[in-house]
């Protein structure tokens, strides 16, 4: 018996060295952790049960099969993460360069599988070469059946990925359908192709940092959600992000105990400047709705026109969606449209009901845009918000022009109850261009066409510069000020948290992809 306990202990020790002390050191030279080491770090303390530990290769080809490590670079099982049921995989860099085989495939599948049938979220710590090139189409053929599980999760159990090392090829397919994509900075990269391949095909010379690195999807492609200064970092935004999500679908976000005080909120009154020309910031409009502290802002550096992240409003986890004045005066652009997209419907998969903050002048003009098709991804925008059947609330703080009003969650498209400041305008256009178009002819035959303009600039802003014709119709369901507005929201979203919608009987919609 003995021998076979220690038997038992020599074989567990040496899969917890993965590919070996030098394997490990040079990990941790390149300021990285062992997948191990990121799982202490991710999970509560000693809530980590492995599964499939001495799982190896079978591939014969290329002397393989004298090469074998325990484990076969993924570690896999399930822990809790502050008290929370989650699965994990972690892959290790240190064994074949945590190049995925068919085993190491199956092993993701086995967690993958468990994550959907018990309704636990999944977190992947991705870390590797790609598929294993000794084993040819079977690392394919498991890539694939990752991708096909990645895709039957969507929209029942959260998922998310960490990206800690490379992840190229096939690689990257896997953490795209995920919900949220985390990257650190300088360690991590992903791309379809890699430099080598960019400088053969199209002659570019790029880094590997520059084509994929952290900041480069963060800010240009978007592809990640975060650009994390370092492993921990991204390891405890991981925690943060999961707070706010239920474990599933059929689940509600769990709530964190909230004292009832002084909502009112004064700032709130003098945000708006005076000239309606003027930026503002509407993240000083989020501070003071939101719970302290409790705003977790997403895609930060991505189509910074639009803000959108979690927050907590008298304890109940929330989606925010404020379109943002600071940057390109707040307009809706294609990278806005897909960004504010995708959270939407992540939301609304999720029980997470959404608050609207409205200030956008409409659609950016210009050929890139028009060539790009704003026409389509502006109607993800649409779709989403009209799909999306959690509690909707819309507070208009300043402009609601044109399109962007109804696809900014309008009464119109099913927002369950619209706000608006005294601040607000709702009209069809500016003052200004509108006077341009509808008085032209009052304009070009006037002496002074100067003054006649601004004579027409004014009735038309006089008429629909405010929130009282949209009141009026009952598409704005109370003007409010501003300082109200924290109190209004969290009798609102109570009086929503029954809501239930019925939709037409369908497969699935076509959002305009
Ligand atoms: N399949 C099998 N083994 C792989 C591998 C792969 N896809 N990628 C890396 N490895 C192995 C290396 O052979 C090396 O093994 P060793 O420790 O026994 O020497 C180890 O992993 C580390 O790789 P190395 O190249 O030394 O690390 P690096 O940090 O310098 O470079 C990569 C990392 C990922 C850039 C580089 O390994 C690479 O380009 N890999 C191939 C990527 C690819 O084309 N994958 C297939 C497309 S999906």
């Amino acid at each position: 018996m003995k021998d076979k306990f220690q038997l038992l202990k020599d074989r567990t020790a040496l899969a917890m060295l993965g590919g070996g002390a030098a394997r490990i050191e040079s990990q941790h030279k390149k300021g990285k952790l062992t997948a191990r080491e990121r799982l202490l770090f991710l999970l509560d303390e000693g809530s980590f049960q492995e599964i499939g530990m001495f799982v190896s290769h079978r591939s014969t080809d290329f002397g393989m099969e004298k090469e074998k490590y325990p484990g076969d670079g993924v570690v896999t099982g399930y822990g809790t993460i502050n008290g929370r049921a989650v699965y994990v995989f972690s892959q290790d860099f240190t064994v074949f360069g945590g190049s995925l085989s068919e085993t190491y495939a199956e092993k993701i599948c086995k967690i993958m599988d468990l994550a959907l049938q018990n309704g636990v979220p999944i977190i992947g710590l991705n870390d590797s070469g790609g598929a294993r090139i000794q084993e040819g189409v079977v690392s394919l053929g498991g890539y694939a059946d990752i991708f096909y599980r990645n895709t039957l999760a969507s929209g029942v159990i959260p998922q998310i990925s960490a990206i800690m090392g490379p992840s190229a090829g096939g690689a990257v397919y896997s953490p795209a359908i995920t919900d949220f994509t985390l990257m650190v900075k300088n360690t991590s990269y992903m791309f379809v192709t890699g430099p080598n391949v960019v400088k053969t095909v199209t002659h570019e010379a790029v880094t590997a940092e520059e084509l994929g690195g952290a900041d480069t999807h963060a800010s240009k492609s978007g592809v990640t959600h975060f650009a994390c200064e370092n492993e921990l970092e991204a390891i405890n935004k991981i925690k943060d992000l999961l707070s706010y999500m239920p474990q599933n679908c059929e689940d509600e976000p769990a709530r964190k105990e909230y004292q009832a005080k002084d909502e009112s909120r004064i700032k709130l009154n003098s945000i708006i400047p005076e000239n309606p020309s003027q930026p503002y910031d509407i993240r000083e409009v989020i501070q003071e709705l939101a719970d302290e502290k409790s705003f977790l802002e997403i895609h930060k550096d991505f189509a910074e026109n639009i803000v959108v992240g979690f927050a907590r409003i008298a304890g109940r986890s929330i989606g925010i969606v404020a379109n943002q004045p600071a940057s390109l005066a707040g307009v809706l652009d294609i990278k806005a449209s897909i960004k504010g997209a995708r959270f939407v419907r992540f939301c609304d998969c999720f029980n997470i009901p959404l608050l609207v903050l409205e200030d956008v002048p409409g659609f950016l003009p210009g050929t890139d845009q028009e060539w790009n098709g704003i026409i389509t991804h502006g109607a993800k925008l649409l779709f989403a918000f009209s799909e999306a059947t959690v509690p909707r609330i819309t507070v208009i703080t300043r402009k609601a022009y044109g399109g962007a009003y109804c696809v900014m969650n309008s009464k119109h498209i099913g927002a369950d109850m619209n706000y608006a400041w005294p601040t607000a305008e709702i009209a069809v256009m500016g003052a200004k261009g509108a006077a341009e178009i509808i008085f032209k002819k009052e304009i070009t035959t006037a002496e002074d066409k100067q003054a006649k303009w601004l004579e027409k600039e004014k009735e038309y802003s006089d008429k629909f510069a405010n929130p009282y014709r949209a009141a009026e119709r009952g598409f704005v369901d109370e003007v409010i000020e501003p300082a109200q507005t924290r109190q209004k929201l969290i009798h609102a979203f109570k009086m929503l948290e029954n809501k239930v919608v019925n939709i037409p009987k369908k497969k699935h919609g076509n959002i305009p992809l």
